[in-house]
């Protein structure tokens, strides 16, 4: 299957041209799988609930439906994140397709600000069957525990898609070691550009990247202009856990003497 991670620069607020944008370079390279960044549509940086209030949807709303006539125009499957208007508000992304809807994950590990605006997803790491493999999610932040990455694995995750607005300069490195304790691909579509707004200012780092069941770095983007990288890979290799004749990743844990 071919992968591409979608790096953009979305303008605060402006959701219709940030989904064209986003559009626009989707258009520019085929692929089974497009990953956008986390909250795409609406950019990151919100001053307050109110504007999250304004600005989220519901996963019925004008984002996934522009989105899905994208997806049922070129046969594709596509992973983006946006704030979600639910019983609560959640930072959450999707999995749709060419039909619409097909998955939907809530942020479990916020970061910063988005713990007075969010509230933390409440699903679980679920994994979903589409024609080339099994996907799962994570959103940002959440690669810093690694018990994300471990359980959309453990649920059978061959890729995992992880939008993000990477702020810290870490993840793009540990995603490396993600993939490789876990033998699962990883596309991580991050954005690009400074968002200052209410009195604190973000800077986005880019560095959107594919990365191997092996720990490879297929493809990493810049640090400060919008893009699109691709990939075809073997989502096969992922379900194979065996390290050697002696070492099976998974079967090897000693997980009763872990900690919970
Ligand atoms: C982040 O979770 N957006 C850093």
């Amino acid at each position: 299957m071919r992968i591409a991670v979608v790096q953009t620069c979305p303008l605060f607020g402006q959701v219709a041209e940030n989904v064209e944008a986003a559009l626009m370079a989707m258009e520019s390279r085929g692929a089974d799988l497009y990953v956008l960044p986390e909250l795409f549509n609406t950019g990151y940086n919100f001053a307050d609930v109110g504007e999250v209030e304004e600005l989220s949807e519901s996963v019925s709303g004008y984002t996934l439906h522009a989105v899905t006539a994208f997806a049922s125009k070129m046969s594709c499957y596509i992973v983006y994140g946006f704030a979600e208007r639910a019983d609560k508000l959640y930072n959450s992304s999707v999995l749709l397709g060419p039909s619409g809807l097909i998955g939907l994950y809530r942020k479990t590990h916020l970061y910063f600000r988005e713990t007075l605006f969010f509230a933390p997803g409440d699903l679980g790491f679920p994994v979903y069957d589409v024609p080339f493999g099994k996907v799962g999610m994570m959103i940002c932040f959440d690669w810093m525990y690694p018990e994300s990455a471990r359980s959309l694995a453990l649920n059978g995750a061959q890729i995992i898609a992880h939008p993000s607005n990477l702020v810290m300069p870490y993840c793009p490195d540990a995603m490396v070691t993600r993939c490789l304790e876990n033998r699962v691909f990883a596309a991580t579509a991050n954005r690009v550009g400074v968002e200052d707004r209410a009195g604190i200012t973000l800077k986005y780092i880019g560095k959107s990247e594919i990365v191997s069941h092996k720990g490879e770095i297929l493809h990493r983007l810049g640090e400060t202009e919008p893009g699109i990288a691709v990939a075809d890979i073997d989502l096969s290799h992922a379900t194979n856990k065996r390290i050697n004749e002696y070492n099976d990743l998974f079967s090897g844990r000693q997980v009763e003497r872990y900690v919970r």
